[in-house]
């Protein structure tokens, strides 16, 4: 297969002054094509998100900022009186908030920009607002580069010997820099550190497969892709010095949601007595939620089982059970990294210590 490469990777973009447009690299088409969306409108931002040609925790938040720009320019041409283009604005953010329900960094993000609108008051000059929304979302995108350089030296510091096994994709891809998990792993090897890479392919969308051992390919560093179901074998061969994965969504009490088949890699990873790293920004931490109980988890369609990637794999019949994501418990995570320092120990304590402040 001819993998093509990138000088920089562009997962999210904004192209031209506040009424010009986001531009998207379409990750559905990863890793055979490099291609882009165009958005112009919020519906168009949507479908993006929901069908994960933008994806990620924090990348998410970020096309959902921009998103926010979209709709005040869409705002504006309605010959309406500024109540209802205000209305008309917040529909808008509901809609880019409510389009995946799992990674908290896009309703975080949205209600940054709410509270800056918010702030504009009752009648504001939306052409001046729509500048300062562009100014917050590239705020967002640019801050989010810096938390994935910090989570990058904090983890590579705690990083033990050995190979390394990822699950889904947490690099440039899916945040606003080097990333989360793969910004941990990158920083590491950009130190001198080397090992290999495995990454579980990632059922059912093989974000791992058709992401991150793209990501590392261009890196070069050298990644082995394999069936989820052989992460057991894997572990057991002794090779793999840690564990390392990102967040959607972490709780008061540390609980965390990441991508499905997380929770079952730290019970196998316990099991086999190898460190379970997660790494997230603070943005990812939902301190309203006391247990992972509360996340509410991304239901998708059955046929992205029963007919992964337009081939029919399963009787005609036959149902699919399709969580996006799921929850590993914080007594089964050895360490959380943080731009703001690493939660060992895991609990609601370890946690306020090092997020509530
Ligand atoms: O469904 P996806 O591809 O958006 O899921 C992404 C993940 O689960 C990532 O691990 C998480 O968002 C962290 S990305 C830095």
């Amino acid at each position: 297969m001819n993998t093509p490469l990138l000088n920089e990777i562009n997962t999210v973009c904004w192209r031209g002054n506040s009424d010009g447009h986001l531009e998207i690299l379409d990750q559905t088409q990863l890793p055979t094509q490099i291609t882009h969306v165009v958005c112009k409108d919020v519906p168009t931002v949507v479908e993006a998100i929901q069908s994960l040609r933008v994806r990620g925790a924090p990348a998410i938040g970020i096309a959902g900022a921009y998103g926010m720009v979209l709709a005040i320019h869409q705002a504006i041409h309605l010959e309406e009186s500024s109540e209802k283009k205000i209305a008309y604005i917040q529909q808008r953010a509901e809609d880019l908030a409510t389009s995946r329900p799992t990674a908290v960094n896009l309703r975080w993000a949205i209600q940054r920009i709410e509270s800056l609108i918010l702030n504009a008051g009752k009648n504001p000059d939306f052409l001046e607002l729509s500048k300062a929304v562009l100014d917050e979302a590239k705020c967002i995108q640019k801050e989010d580069q810096r938390l994935c350089e910090k989570i990058g030296e904090y983890g590579a510091s705690i990083l033990p010997d050995g190979d390394i096994l990822t699950h889904c994709n947490t690099g440039a891809l899916a945040t606003g820099g080097i990333g989360t998990a793969l910004g941990v792993i990158v920083t590491a090897w950009e130190q001198g550190r080397r090992f290999h890479v495995f990454a579980d392919e990632t059922r059912p969308l093989l974000q791992g497969a058709r992401l991150t051992a793209w990501e590392l390919t261009q890196r070069k560093i050298p990644v082995t892709v394999l069936a989820d179901a052989a992460a057991a074998h894997l572990l057991k061969t002794g090779l793999i010095g840690c564990c390392i994965v990102g967040a959607d969504r972490i709780t008061a009490n540390g609980d965390t949601a990441n991508k499905i088949g997380t929770y079952g890699l730290a019970l196998l990873a316990k099991a086999h007595n190898i460190p379970f790293f997660v790494a997230a920004p603070s943005t990812t931490f939902d301190l309203t939620l006391q247990t992972g109980d509360e996340i509410p988890i991304e239901e998708r369609d059955e046929n992205e089982i029963l007919q992964p990637f337009g081939f029919q794999s399963t009787p005609a019949t036959a149902r699919g059970f399709n969580p996006a994501f799921d929850v590993t418990p914080a007594d089964l995570i050895t360490a959380i990294i943080t731009e703001r320092g690493i939660i060992k120990n895991v609990t609601i304590d370890t946690v306020a210590a090092v997020i509530s402040n």
